[in-house]
C-alpha cells in the first residue's frame, strides 16, 4: 500500500474506531482520527508512532451540517488528499421501544444515519471527482435482525446504513469509488459491557453460536481490506462478523 494514502474515521477515538485507526496506521496510512471527543483523538493521534506514518486527531461532530465539509477542507489543508473514509461514529443507545423520546431519536437518528449518510454525500463527491477511494459504513447486526440488546433507534438507523450503502456504492461504482458496510455482532470491549452488565455479557457470550465475543482489531482488518486499493471488484456489500448470531 502507498504511504501516500490518507484515511479518516470518524468516531476514532475509542472502542472500534480505535481499532481501525491503529490498523490503518500500522498499515501505512496517514490517519485522520476524527471524533466529537477532539482530546481522545489528539491523544490517540500523539501516541500513533510517527515514524510509520503521520497521524492527526481532529475534532468533529458528525452530527453538525457543516462537518463533513469542515473535516474534508481540513484533511486536504493538512494532507493533500484523502483516500479512504471509515464511517464509524455512532450513539449506542438501548431505551426500550417504547420509551423513546423524540430528542434521543434525533440523536440517534442524526449521528447514525445523517453522520454516515451526508460524509458518504460529500466525501463521495470528492473521491469520484478524483477518480479513486475507499468508504466503509459500520453498520451492525442489529440493522439486520432488529437488534437483541440494542434500542429500536439504534437498529433502524444501522438498517437504514445498510441501505445507504448499497445506494452510494450503486452511484460512485463507475467513477473508482467503492462503498461497503462491515456488520458487526457483539463485540469485546466497553460498549457491550455498558449496554448489558457483566452478568448480561456472560448470557450474550452462551447465546453465540461460536460461544465468544468479536474481536474488535479482526473486525479492523476487515475494514482495512475493505479500504485497500485491490478491494475494486467488492462494492454494496456487507460483510457479517456476528458469530453466527445471523446467517443469510
Ligand atoms: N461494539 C460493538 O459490539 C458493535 C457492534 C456492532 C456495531 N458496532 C458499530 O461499530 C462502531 C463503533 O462502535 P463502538 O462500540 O466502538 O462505539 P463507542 O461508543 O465505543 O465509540 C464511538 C466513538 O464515536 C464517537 N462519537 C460519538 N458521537 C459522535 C459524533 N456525533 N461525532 C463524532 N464522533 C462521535 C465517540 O466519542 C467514540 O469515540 C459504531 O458504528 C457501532 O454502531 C459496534
Amino acid at each position: 500500500m502507498s504511504s501516500a494514502q490518507v484515511a479518516v474515521v470518524t468516531g476514532g477515538a475509542r472502542g472500534l474506531g480505535e481499532a481501525i485507526v491503529r490498523r490503518l496506521h500500522a498499515d501505512g496510512y496517514r490517519v485522520v482520527v476524527a471524533d466529537i471527543d477532539g482530546a481522545g483523538a489528539d491523544a490517540l493521534a500523539a501516541e500513533l508512532d510517527p515514524s510509520r506514518a503521520t497521524a492527526c486527531g481532529v475534532r468533529s461532530d458528525v452530527a453538525e451540517r457543516a462537518a463533513p465539509a469542515d473535516l474534508l477542507q481540513g484533511v486536504l489543508d493538512a494532507f493533500g488528499a484523502v483516500h479512504v473514509l471509515v464511517n464509524n461514529a455512532a450513539r449506542t443507545r438501548a431505551t426500550p421501544v417504547m420509551e423513546i423520546g423524540p430528542d434521543e431519536l434525533d440523536e440517534v437518528t442524526a449521528v447514525n444515519f445523517g453522520g454516515t449518510f451526508r460524509f458518504c454525500q460529500t466525501f463521495g463527491s470528492h473521491l469520484a471527482e478524483q477518480g479513486y477511494g475507499r468508504i466503509v459504513n459500520m453498520a451492525s447486526l442489529a440493522g439486520q435482525n432488529g437488534g437483541t440488546a440494542t434500542g429500536a433507534h439504534y437498529a433502524a438507523s444501522k438498517g437504514a446504513v445498510l441501505t445507504a450503502t448499497k445506494v452510494f456504492a450503486r452511484d460512485l461504482a463507475s467513477r473508482g469509488v467503492t462503498v461497503n458496510a462491515v456488520s458487526p455482532g457483539p463485540q469485546e470491549g466497553e460498549t457491550v459491557r455498558a449496554v448489558l452488565g457483566e452478568d448480561g455479557v456472560d448470557a450474550l457470550r452462551a447465546s453465540i453460536p461460536v460461544g465468544r465475543l468479536g474481536d474488535p482489531a479482526f473486525v479492523a482488518r476487515m475494514v482495512a481490506l475493505l479500504a485497500s486499493p485491490d478491494a475494486v471488484s467488492v462494492t454494496g456489500s456487507c460483510w457479517d462478523a456476528n458469530g453466527g448470531l445471523y446467517l443469510r
